[in-house]
């Protein structure tokens, strides 16, 4: 590499570098390109440094790149070019060009830029399983051993409540499972719908409530490549179709599958119609009951200590909700599914911060 900058090679830039304020509180600022295993980052606390690495042209021979960051870092010439040559190490330049392909060039056409970023971040992780031992942790990343945390899992998300309300014993639906398949549709009319309380603990308990094994069940009915409590589930009334046992409009529910109870969060009072939570999708206005299932991040992320698991979160929950669709189905409820939520409305009538509880997908459920 020294020989080919002795040359003046050409230095380019990584098409996914990045220079932010850093999360450390402290006045620094991130820089950091590559994706997947070979990401790298460092965080400066030079503002003339991070400008200067921001606003390099994407390729310049290397005697520019040092003549540049002697002239707008005030270091000598030796100081400057054993930089440019430390960050060639580092792979803030490369010597080959990576410009972005096709495929990731419409990506950004149709302004996936953010998401882009997020992609080529987390893609080519490098990560396996490791069950030595009966780890808490069985995944490891980066690292010879499996390094395990010093915590113990933290404990399911569990509001604090006003009032509970026990559930009665699921039903097992007895129905046709090529029936329930082929009847599931989604539906965009639940005006006069109505659900029973009965209704609800049997969708609530065969979605979220471990099943398997009999006796000490730690599985759900869906595959969860989690196991622990990777998602939690909330109920929120509408209309006079509700259960009576609950508020008629727009009580906020926790679902706590250990006890089986609904626990009253708040009444929302600032919402006046369903569709609120959903911008304008009127479909969901009148059903009786929404259920929204969020990530249980904390719970997830002790366990996956990788970003590239962000992506795993979203496979689970289709998982998820696909049972209450065709549980729901089973019932004969109507059923509307969509992740086209309003993330600050609905974080606020849950009364949850979405880093630590994230509404990811909602339902709503009725019968004609
Ligand atoms: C991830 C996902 C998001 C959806 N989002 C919406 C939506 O925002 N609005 C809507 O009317 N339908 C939405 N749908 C419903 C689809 O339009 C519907 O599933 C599709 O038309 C197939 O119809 P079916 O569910 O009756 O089989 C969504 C479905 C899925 C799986």
């Amino acid at each position: 590499m020294t020989d080919t900058l002795r040359d003046n090679a050409t230095l380019h830039i990584p098409p996914n570098l990045t220079v932010r304020r850093s999360y450390d509180g402290e006045g620094g600022y991130q820089v950091a390109w590559g994706q997947g295993s070979q990401r790298e980052q460092f965080v400066t606390h030079s503002p003339d440094l991070a400008a200067c690495l921001a606003t390099m042209p994407s390729d310049m021979s290397t005697d520019a790149a040092t003549a540049r960051l002697f002239t707008e870092l005030g270091i000598d010439e030796d100081a400057a070019a054993k930089l440019v040559h430390d960050l060639v190490d580092y792979g803030y330049w490369s010597l080959e060009p990576a410009p972005l392909t096709l495929g990731e060039q419409r990506w950004r056409d149709v302004e996936w830029d953010d998401a882009l970023e997020f992609h080529m971040a987390t893609r080519n992780m490098i990560w396996s399983h490791d069950y030595t031992g009966d780890p808490k942790v069985i995944t490891r990343y980066h690292v010879e051993h499996n390094v395990q945390p010093g915590s113990d899992p933290p404990t399911p998300y569990s509001p604090t409540v006003l009032t509970t309300v026990d559930l009665p014993e699921p039903a097992v639906p007895d129905v046709d499972f090529r029936q329930v398949v082929r009847k599931r549709r989604t539906g965009r009319d639940f005006r006069s719908t109505s659900i029973n309380l009965q209704d609800l603990s049997t969708l609530l308990a065969w979605t979220f409530k471990p099943q398997f094994p009999a006796g000490q069940a730690r599985y759900f009915t869906s595959q969860s490549y989690s196991r622990g409590a990777p998602f939690t589930a909330f109920v929120i009334t509408g209309g006079d179709g509700a259960p009576t046992e609950l508020e008629s409009n727009f009580g906020v529910y926790h679902y706590a599958p250990e006890r089986h109870q609904l626990g009253l969060v708040r009444r929302a009072t600032d919402l006046d119609r369903l569709d609120a939570l959903l911008w304008r999708q009127s479909y969901v206005n009148h059903a009786p009951t929404m259920l929204v299932i969020c990530a249980d991040w904390p719970q997830f992320s002790w366990k996956y200590r990788f970003s590239r698991a962000y992506r795993f979160v979203y496979a689970e929950c289709g998982a998820f909700m696909h049972t209450a669709l065709l549980i729901g189905t089973a019932l004969g409820l109507k059923t509307f599914q969509t992740p086209a939520i309003d993330d600050q409305r609905m974080c606020d009538t849950l009364n949850v911060a979405d880093y630590e509880v994230g509404p990811i997908y909602m339902a709503a459920f009725g019968r004609s």
